[in-house]
């Protein structure tokens, strides 16, 4: 719910994921502004009811183009958890994947086949689709290379240290940023987060020292990892969990 708001800069996908509404706020010092605002300041939706038209929609699946359809499916499983549900095989060189989590099942035993999970496969949330094209040349460039439409995936998990310390036994795996360090402009997190330095160069050094200020306590505690194919994944402490 980021559409229309009228401080772009603080009000990134990034902010909202970190629970932009924080009372740390009240640390971060304020820019000059022209005198109706000062930055950062949140602006709460304030939508009428949605159109009954709509009365049970949701969003059932994120989905990336992936290179290496093995490498991610290896990476997503063994680093999140995930559990491939079914792969159509379109064609001799394309394939849809879906992968889920399943972890309670509705029973509370903590596995479903993946027939099961594929019967509620349409009625789930937070699925993740890979689409590949097995050709000689299917190079993509993600977001954390060049800015475009794609920002990252949203991990909550409830220990964050446990979770940086499964990441550091995993061989290969690219941790843009770890628990408790700075974000760092620029770098990939910033690149994925239209803070490229192509893009930064057209603000004023004071609005991106500001911004910096601003985006860095929220991210403190998050751990940003890169999957396969570059794409960001941030992973966010539950909230009221510890942190480390
Ligand atoms: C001040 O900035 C706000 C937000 O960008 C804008 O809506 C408003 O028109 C500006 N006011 C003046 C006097 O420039
Ligand atoms: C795809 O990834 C798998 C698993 O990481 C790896 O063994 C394989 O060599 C990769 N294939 C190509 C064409 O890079
Ligand atoms: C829970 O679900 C799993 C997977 O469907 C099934 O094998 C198991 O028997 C179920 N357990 C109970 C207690 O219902
Ligand atoms: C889920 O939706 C797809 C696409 O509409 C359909 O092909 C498939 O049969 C559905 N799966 C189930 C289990 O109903």
């Amino acid at each position: 719910m980021v559409r229309m708001l009228s401080s772009s800069f603080a009000t990134t996908a990034l902010l909202v994921a970190s629970n932009f509404i924080s009372p740390s706020l009240g640390c971060i010092r304020s820019v000059p502004t022209n005198g109706t605002s000062s930055y950062p300041f949140p602006e709460i939706g304030d939508d009428t009811p949605s159109d009954p038209g709509t009365n049970g929609y949701f969003i059932n699946h994120l989905c990336l183009n992936v290179m290496n359809l093995t490498a991610s499916m290896d990476f997503y499983t063994e680093i999140f958890g995930l559990r491939h549900i079914l792969t159509l095989h379109v064609s001799e060189h394309y394939s849809i994947t879906y992968m889920g989590h399943s972890h309670g099942g509705k029973n509370g035993t903590g596995y479903q086949t993946a027939s099961e999970l594929n019967r509620e496969k349409n009625n789930s949330e937070g699925l993740l689709e890979l689409v590949h094209l097995d050709v000689p040349n299917n190079d993509l460039t993600s977001s954390t290379r060049v800015a475009n439409t794609f920002g990252h995936i949203g991990m909550v998990v409830p220990d964050i240290a446990a979770t940086q310390a499964r990441l550091d036994a995993y061989p290969g795996i690219e941790i843009i940023k770890r628990t408790n360090d700075d974000l760092m402009v620029p770098s990939d997190i910033a690149t994925a987060t239209s803070l490229s330095p192509e893009k930064i160069a057209q603000l004023s050094p004071a609005e991106r020292e500001f911004i910096l200020g601003v985006l860095t306590p929220f991210n403190k505690p998050l751990i940003f990892v890169n999957d396969p194919d570059g794409n960001l994944i941030e992973i966010q402490p539950q909230e009221g969990a510890a942190l480390a």
